[in-house]
């Protein structure tokens, strides 16, 4: 039976949310495997708005199971809050349809603080532009193994040796950017009483998926961020502090590499970011406000402007091989209706050599020039497609294009926010 990995193939807030939920109407669990609250996934069910950060895109679709990953990191207090916002839309959340790996890191209160100082003591150019919920500290305390997880939560002894743990680093560096030493007792009294909310969805996630998997249940992975914002593969340190890679999915939820059978990279027609860092075919003219106008380009979590720019083919093509992308799902081919000639990044000119890739060094990627290639746009309409053959020629021409540049197929084109606007090329979850 066939799982799916979603992951975006550029720096996010490619339209993944659409997709997933159109996937997950077939899955039988949706499971996120990274990230946390910094993701902001918008679903439109039969015109209602629904507005996920933390929450897997399944819980919005009854008779499913969602689930949160130990790759992922949680923050209990927003959890609990938008577990109650979606309830009030009239969606059932219990512990039979929301699971949470016991063994999944906590975003405490310190870490937004610290990650907030970190941001506002930066000078320009060493900002990262991070959404500012503590992702990166609680990563940090991850890997420096002393972070309060899911299964401490549920007794009081270990849950105190975490935090005197966890104090031990931060009062240090706290003091070091003038904040005031950790309420230990505060905080410790915090996590008592919200433990409760969590501990009721904790269980053993990799047994569950191990077991759903062998009586052939399908099982969605769904990413956050983009392959571009990988703490590994993407642009450095621009960047967010998991991996969003396909990869990820496994150990991001306890299953073997061999329970991923087809990835789906999310693309958008045109290239967008949040956050500093490089973007090498950013346009700062009327083409990227039109863009940006367009497509309405303002991040769902932070709401800031996004910087927007033509296709970088040549990104696409680096991030699809990390990830091993089988097929690409293409949205907002709409927001390019209009243009007179739209342009596609190649490659790359670094002092005067030509690069099919972008390279990994700062100094080498600010030297970077994109190289172009101009193709003809359309004036027809193609927002709300269904099919290849509502498409005008230059689109069609633009979409072949992609994939031959890109040296992968597309499997889906997104054409509105509305699920049924879509053309399917290649059902994901076909065996
Ligand atoms: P952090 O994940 O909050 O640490 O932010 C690090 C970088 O990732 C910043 O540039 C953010 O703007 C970016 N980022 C984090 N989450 C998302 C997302 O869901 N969409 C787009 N960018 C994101």
């Amino acid at each position: 039976m066939a799982n799916v990995v979603v992951v975006g193939a550029q720096w996010g807030d490619e339209g993944k949310g659409k997709i997933v939920d159109w996937l997950s109407e077939r899955a039988d669990i949706i499971a996120r495997f990274q990230g946390g609250h910094n993701a902001g996934h918008t679903l439109v069910i039969d015109g209602k708005v629904y507005k996920l950060n933390a929450l897997p895109s399944g819980v919005v679709r009854g008779g499913k199971l969602s689930v949160i990953g130990n790759g992922v990191v949680l923050d209990p207090w927003h959890l609990v809050t938008e577990i109650e916002k979606i309830r009030e839309q009239g969606v059932e959340i219990s512990p039979e349809t929301l699971m949470i790996a016991e063994n999944t890191p906590l975003i405490l209160p310190i870490h937004g603080e610290l990650d907030r100082a970190r941001e506002e003591a930066s000078s320009k150019g060493t900002k990262i532009g991070t959404t500012g919920r503590g992702i990166g500290p609680a990563y940090e305390d991850k890997v420096g193994r002393r972070s309060v997880r899911v299964a401490d939560l549920a007794d009081e002894a270990t849950l105190t040796a975490r935090v005197d743990r966890a104090l031990q680093h931060h009062d240090p560096l706290r003091k070091g950017l003038g904040i005031e030493p950790i309420d230990r007792d505060g905080l410790i009294a915090q996590l008592k009483e919200i433990a409760p909310e969590i501990l009721k969805y904790a269980a053993p996630v990799w047994k569950v998926l191990a077991e759903n998997r062998k009586q052939g249940k399908r099982i969605l992975f769904e990413g956050a961020q983009g392959s571009l914002l990988d703490i590994d593969f993407g642009t450095y340190p621009f960047v967010t502090s998991s991996n969003v890679v396909a990869g990820q999915a496994a150990a991001g939820t306890g299953m073997g590499p061999g329970a991923i059978d087809f990835v789906l990279g999310i693309v958008k027609a045109y290239t967008t970011r949040v956050g500093e860092g490089p973007f090498p075919t950013e346009l700062d003219d009327a083409d990227g406000q039109r863009l940006g106008e367009r497509g309405r380009e303002f991040g769902t979590v932070t709401g800031r402007k996004r910087r927007c720019g033509w296709f970088d083919a040549a990104l696409v093509r680096q991030t699809c091989a990390v990830s091993g992308v089988s097929g690409i799902a293409l949205t907002k081919l709409d927001v390019l209706d209009g243009f007179d000639v739209l342009k596609i990044c190649v490659g790359y000119d670094l002092d005067g050599k030509r690069l099919d890739y972008l390279p990994t060094a700062a100094d080498e990627q600010a030297r970077c020039t994109p190289v172009y290639e101009e193709i003809e746009g359309w004036n027809e309409s193609t927002e709300g497609a269904r099919s290849w053959a509502d498409l005008p020629a230059a689109a069609i021409k633009y979409v072949r294009r992609i994939e031959e540049l890109i040296d992968c197929p597309v499997a889906m084109l997104s054409t509105s926010p509305e699920r049924e606007d879509t053309i399917l090329v290649t059902d994901p979850f076909a065996d």
